[in-house]
Formats: structure tokens, C-alpha cells, sequence
């Protein structure tokens, strides 16, 4: 028996939700947390999501006290705590590597299990272990784990081949403590990272030009409590204003920094969708059909790679045909099979989704295989004639705080249930 999530779609979604906060500033902030000697980091607008409860349990196992209750968090780091992280957690949340620099940078040593590549790609650390072994720490990898050692971290000039989010955060986390002053440059500048830059600045850190490209640290010699507030989550925001958009209503988000939405909210205008902003909040709706349009998914402030599968299913029922790039991940196109025993008509080439638009989709069981895949497939159950019942739901309860509570507050028609395996018909 497993838990799934009945939706019968057709019913228009209206009125408001508050973003929660964000999934992708937290866990690197929680991180962040390690570089404290006998001190206390306070979190607020903390999300309440499987992923923040594994890396909460990483903490907990390496000797921290986590306490965590209505959105806020105390995180309280001993003198001494362990450098050797367990890989039952590390395999179950790829986000477990960003306690690598942390580690490393206070304990002079860490010991991670390789994290294990996901539905979306392969998802190598080859970047962030680039940067650590550039700023003096010897790495080996043996045996499906990385050992990092470095007596003294020295600050230097990092080149990023990409801008990776998990690299940039790792290798500025290292820097906090390095002997001089570390360059970060081609580093990713998505918002999540500069809630990081920022959480560290509180803590005593010294950085500066976080979201430019180009990241400045000066290492100091430690770090004192601070407390520090979670910006909305960006992607979770605009997955409620695509559910108002798909299903032909119309649904504001609360609680928003409008500036981190805009890759969105402009492919939105252009598809045909009036975008109300307003202080802190946004709305969404279409007066009629969505026309199609091209999407191609960058690097912050790029489309986000993070929204492509939500996006394709909404192209799915607009008038013409999309063509969707995706050029981070080189695997994120597994929902297109569920989109597709839908009704939606796609055609895969390369990293490459053509989406020709239909009249409608039909509902039935489909099966969540990432976060946001999962994501996509409850919006077009939304909109789907008939009912389409959504399995494997713990990947989409990693990254959306109650989100059949918050979905059903816009009007939607949806259950959760029980099901044995024999019941579904795939
Ligand atoms: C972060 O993952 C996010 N996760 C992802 O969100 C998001 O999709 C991604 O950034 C891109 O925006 C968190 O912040 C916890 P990357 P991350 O390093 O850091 C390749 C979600 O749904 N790469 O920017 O892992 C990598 O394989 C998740 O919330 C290397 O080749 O992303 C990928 O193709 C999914 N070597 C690309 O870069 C490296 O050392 C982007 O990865 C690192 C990355």
C-alpha cells in the first residue's frame, strides 16, 4: 500500500497562498551552520519539507542539536563534532555535499560518500572538489567516498567551468576560514546564494559580490550566533501561479521577492497571461488560450531549469508548438512519458522536447520520478479532464510544504488515499 494523491481536474484555482521558504537556501545555510565553534545559528521562514529533515538528521548524526518547530530552527554546533558523514543519509539527499567545505574548512578533514546521481542526471561534485584541491586540500576518492584533508586552507583565484550552485556554495563556505583572500569567479548567482553570502556576513564572514559572477572572501578566524531569515522559495512560488494559469483561473502568491521570479513571469506574458505585481506579491491568469512559445532553461537568471518540467506541462494545452531546450541537467525529461499517457503530444530529440499544443488532457495514474517532474504531472492533473491519480509522492513532499492543503485552499478537487500496487493500472 502506498500513498497517492486523486485529483479531478477541470475546476478553475483562485484566491491565495504565502510562498513558503526556500528549500535551496536553507540546506546550504543549515551547512553553513558546521563552521561554528560553540555557537548557535537561528533560522526563520524555514520550510517544513522531508529534504530539511534529512539534512537536520545530518547534523544531528555529525553532533549538532537541531531543534525545529513552526518555521523556525536553532541550530546549536559544539567545540567538536565528527568530520565522517553516514551514507545513508549522503545517498538520500544530494544536497548532504554541501557539508564537504563546511567540514573541511573546521575540522581540517571530511569524509563524504559519493552522492549518488538522481532521475535528473549523473550530478558529478568533480566542480566543488576542483575548487577545495585549488585551495590546498588533498582529495582522494576511493572506495565510492571522497576524503578531504587540508591542515590550512589557502585563499585563491577559482575558475568555475560552470556556474554550479553546489560548487559555488561549497567552495565559498571553505573560503570563510582560508588564510587570505579567495576569488570566486563564473560563480553561480542565483538568490539562494546570496541568502548564503548573507547568513555567513551575519555570522562574521567577509564577503562580498555575491550574485555578480565574481564572489570576494577574506578569511577571518571565526564565526560568532547569528540569526538569519530564509528568502521565499522561488520555485515553489511560481509552481502555484502556473497551477491558477493551467486551469484557467487564477491564483496570487504571497510573501515574494517579485525580482527572483522574472524569468518566469516574462515567459508567462509572452505565452499570453497577464501578470499582476504587487508589494511582496503576484498574480496570474489568462483571459484566453495560451499561444505557444520557446523556453530554454540557463543559469540564474535564466530560466529556471527547476520550472522546465511545470512549464512543458502547461505548453501542453497551449495553442501551437513549444520548443523546450534543457541545458543544465542532461537527463530532466522524465515526465514527458506521464505528460504524454495524458494526451500531451511531445517529441523528444536530444535535449530538446517539441510540445505540439492539445485541446486537453486526460487524467490517470502517473508517477512522480523527481521533484519537480512530480510537480508538473499534479499541475496537469489539475487541468485534465477526468481524475489522475499521482504516486511516489514522497519526492514532491521533499520540496512542497503541504501542498495538497495549499492546492485545495484554491478550490482544487483532491484526496489523498491508499493504494496497493495491484489497484493501479500504469
Ligand atoms: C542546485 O543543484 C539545486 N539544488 C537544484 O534544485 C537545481 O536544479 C540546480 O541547482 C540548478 O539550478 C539545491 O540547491 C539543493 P548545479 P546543484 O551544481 O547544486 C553539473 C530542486 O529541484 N555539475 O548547479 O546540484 C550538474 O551535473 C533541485 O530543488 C557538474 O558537472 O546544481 C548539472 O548538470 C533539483 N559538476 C549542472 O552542473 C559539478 O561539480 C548544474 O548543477 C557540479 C555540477
Amino acid at each position: 500500500m502506498s500513498q497517492v494523491l486523486c485529483i479531478r481536474g477541470g475546476h478553475p484555482l483562485r484566491g491565495a497562498v504565502v510562498a513558503q521558504g526556500s528549500k535551496n537556501a536553507t540546506l546550504p545555510i543549515m551547512a553553513a551552520a558546521l563552521l561554528l565553534k560553540g555557537g548557535k545559528l537561528r533560522l526563520k521562514r524555514v520550510p517544513n519539507l522531508l529534504d530539511i529533515a534529512t539534512m537536520a538528521d545530518l547534523l544531528k548524526y555529525l553532533g549538532v542539536c537541531v531543534d525545529f518547530d513552526n518555521h523556525e530552527m536553532s541550530i546549536d554546533v559544539p567545540e567538536e563534532i565528527s568530520w565522517e558523514t553516514p551514507p545513508s543519509l549522503v545517498r538520500k539527499m544530494r544536497a548532504s555535499s554541501l557539508v564537504l567545505g563546511p567540514l573541511l574548512s573546521r575540522c581540517g578533514k571530511a569524509v563524504l560518500p559519493l552522492p549518488g546521481g538522481c532521475a535528473i542526471g549523473s550530478r558529478p561534485i568533480d566542480l566543488h572538489l576542483k575548487g577545495l584541491s585549488k585551495m590546498g586540500a588533498s582529495i582522494e576518492v576511493a572506495h565510492g567516498a571522497v576524503t578531504a584533508e587540508a591542515r590550512e586552507l589557502r585563499g585563491t583565484r577559482i575558475y568555475l567551468d560552470f556556474p554550479s550552485v553546489g560548487a559555488t556554495e561549497n567552495v565559498l563556505m571553505a573560503a570563510v576560514f582560508a588564510k587570505g583572500e579567495t576569488l570566486i569567479e563564473n560563480a553561480a548567482r542565483e538568490p539562494e546564494i546570496a541568502n548564503l553570502a548573507q547568513a555567513l556576513r551575519e555570522m562574521g564572514a567577509d564577503i562580498s559580490g555575491e550574485g555578480t559572477g565574481i564572489i570576494r572572501i577574506r578569511g577571518v578566524d571565526a564565526l560568532h550566533d547569528a540569526e538569519v531569515e530564509i528568502i521565499p522559495d522561488r520555485i515553489e512560488a511560481s509552481t502555484y501561479l502556473l497551477a491558477g494559469v493551467i486551469t484557467g483561473g487564477e491564483v496570487t502568491v504571497k510573501g515574494v521577492i517579485l525580482e527572483h521570479l522574472d524569468a518566469l513571469l516574462a515567459k508567462l506574458e509572452e505565452a499570453g497571461a497577464t501578470v499582476a505585481r504587487n508589494e511582496g506579491e503576484v498574480k496570474a491568469y489568462v483571459k484566453n488560450k495560451l499561444h505557444s512559445i520557446n523556453v530554454k532553461t540557463l543559469p540564474y537568471p535564466g530560466f529556471p531549469t527547476d520550472l522546465q518540467p511545470q512549464m512543458m506541462a502547461l505548453l501542453s494545452l497551449a495553442s501551437g508548438t513549444s520548443v523546450i531546450r534543457e541545458e543544465i541537467f542532461e537527463a530532466r525529461f522524465l515526465h514527458v512519458g506521464d505528460l504524454k499517457r495524458m494526451g500531451a503530444a511531445i517529441e523528444v530529440q536530444g535535449n530538446m522536447a517539441i510540445v505540439k499544443g492539445c485541446p486537453e488532457l486526460m487524467g490517470c495514474d502517473v508517477k512522480a520520478t523527481d521533484l519537480r517532474a512530480g510537480a508538473a504531472l499534479i499541475l496537469a492533473g489539475l487541468a485534465a479532464k477526468g481524475e489522475t491519480r499521482v504516486h511516489a509522492l514522497q519526492h514532491i513532499w521533499r520540496g512542497y510544504e503541504q501542498i495538497e492543503e495549499k492546492i485545495a485552499s484554491l478550490g482544487a478537487s483532491l484526496n489523498l488515499t491508499e493504494m496497493a500496487e495491484e489497484e493501479v493500472k500504469w
